[in-house]
């Protein structure tokens, strides 16, 4: 039995929408071994799909169809701690975990770019897939075929707190909210910006992040679909937060918070249950620098 952990990821980091994204330590686990049919268990009481449509399962028959492999049946037994449809790659976690998991299966026919490129082309863009299987902040370009990417680690203190609300926001929905186009100014306005966040994350200057995490190009358009969002931003401001910004495409909500401020989780949990936010969780998470990894 191949045992797969995979992480949470952070997509967009306010303006690097659909090319930058980070990965958190709070994972799913798969296991998974070939058997003559498809036996697929959620060993924590999650609901998942239990035939050919479970996105591990669909995800690891790509790769055995592509290495001209049959595939008679797999057994998969998952784990799902990451939330579905919250903006934190669900997602993305069962195509990596499918196609980690299968590449084991089948000897590593694929190499790391391989499976960068193929999880992009699965997910349709990169910046949840690749730092999943990555670890790190990855910046990303997506051609339509081939990812470019660089993986950096990142050595910081940094808190990554998110607050996770009681409903679902599925990426389509998100996605299809956006404008189609956008003004040359904005385009600026964004580009600049998400240059900022890496320089100014991997450089720790950290003061810039709140300027960096703004942007023109989905944010504005997604919190309208976020009942008390801009709230929740605001508090995490007041509570002395560098930055807060919408977590891949929501409606998770992401504040960076330097390690001495002790009492911030505590504090915006307060604030949340005033707020009458008592269903909406709060974790305290921090960067994984390893990505997805095959534990025994
Ligand atoms: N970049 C993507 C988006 C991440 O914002 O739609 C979600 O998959």
């Amino acid at each position: 039995m191949i045992k797969i952990q995979i992480p949470a990821t952070s997509a967009n980091l306010g303006a690097g929408f659909d090319a930058l994204g980070l990965a958190l330590n709070y994972y799913n686990y798969v296991n998974i071994e070939e058997a003559d049919k498809i036996i697929i268990e959620s060993l924590d009481g999650t609901a998942v799909p239990t035939d050919a449509s479970n996105l591990v399962y669909d995800t690891a028959h790509i790769l055995y169809d592509i290495c001209g492999r049959k595939l008679n049946g797999l057994k998969i037994q998952q784990i799902n701690n990451i939330p579905m449809a919250r903006g934190l790659g669900s997602s993305s976690a069962c195509i990596i975990a499918g196609l980690v998991g299968a590449n084991q299966l089948l000897g590593e026919p694929m190499g790391l770019d391989d499976l960068v490129n193929l999880s992009a082309q699965i997910e349709g863009h990169p910046d949840n897939t690749a730092p999943a299987l990555l670890g790190g902040i990855v910046t990303a370009v997506f051609d339509g075929k081939c990812v470019h990417w660089v993986k950096q680690e990142v050595y910081t203190t940094l808190k990554f707190v998110v607050v996770i609300p009681d409903f679902e926001l599925k990426t389509e929905k998100a996605r299809a909210c956006l404008p189609k186009e956008i003004s040359h100014k904005d385009a600026v306005y964004n580009l600049s910006r998400a240059a900022l966040f890496s320089a100014s994350l991997l450089t720790g200057k950290y003061e810039n992040l709140r300027t960096a995490v703004h942007d023109r190009l989905h944010q504005p358009y997604r919190m309208e679909l976020i009942p008390h969002g801009r709230d929740v931003f605001d508090t995490a401001y007041s509570l002395g937060a560098y930055a807060a910004y919408l977590s891949g495409a929501g409606p998770s909500l992401m504040a960076i918070v330097d390690a001495d401020n002790e009492y911030f989780v505590g504090k915006l949990r307060f604030a949340l249950d005033k707020m009458g936010l008592s269903d909406w969780e709060v974790h305290e998470l921090h960067i994984d620098n390893i990505g997805t990894r095959i534990i025994n």
